[in-house]
């Protein structure tokens, strides 16, 4: 295991756009990767970007068996995406709730596209493209935006829509209510 420390917000990696990984299959390259699969088992994310773990690469990881954190998610199968980039399908947004271990105990209302195509290359450099939707693509986007120094408090349209783990709840239920 070599679980890394993950960098909170406010930490000057986590706002720099992160270069393009430029040679695959080396023992470097692989050594991220288990890093950041260990970091993310560890902390029992939903999915994890190399500036995280303080890398500056555009090297994403992702995946849901099942996660506590996430119980109501459809599962994911463990995904690496070095160089990603992604289409729209689909102009339509919708807000879900994100977290992040770089924001650890909080969480936002976050809109994102609904179906989008995306494509990278895993660690020996071939090509990974899949057609995804809903909470797959909300992470891949949530990711993507790491790669680009953004976290999510930045897509939260509403600020009152900004909540501890702790409360989230409490304020559901205030917020849904019908006398809201
Ligand atoms: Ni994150």
């Amino acid at each position: 295991m070599a679980v890394q420390e993950v960098l909170k917000m406010g930490h000057p990696i986590l706002r720099q756009v992160a270069l393009p990984v430029t040679e695959f299959n080396t023992p470097a390259l692989d050594n991220l990767i288990l890093d950041m699969k260990d970091t993310m088992v560890a902390y029992n994310g939903a999915g994890l970007a190399a500036p995280q773990i303080g890398a500056s690469l555009r090297v994403m990881i992702f995946g849901i068996a099942e996660n506590s954190r996430y119980p109501e998610a459809e599962t994911i199968e463990e995904t690496i995406l070095i160089n990603p980039e992604f289409d729209i399908l689909d102009e339509s947004t919708e807000e879900g709730w994100e977290g992040c271990l770089s924001v650890p105990g909080l969480r936002g209302l976050v809109p994102r596209y609904q179906k989008i195509r995306y494509r990278g290359y895993d660690k020996m450099g071939k090509l990974v493209e899949k057609e995804v939707e809903n909470f797959h693509a909300r992470v891949f986007q949530h990711e993507y935006d790491h790669l680009n120094g953004v976290l999510y408090p930045q897509r939260i349209t509403d600020m009152t829509n900004f909540t501890f783990e702790t409360e989230l709840p409490y304020y559901i239920a205030t917020k849904a209510s019908p006398n809201d």
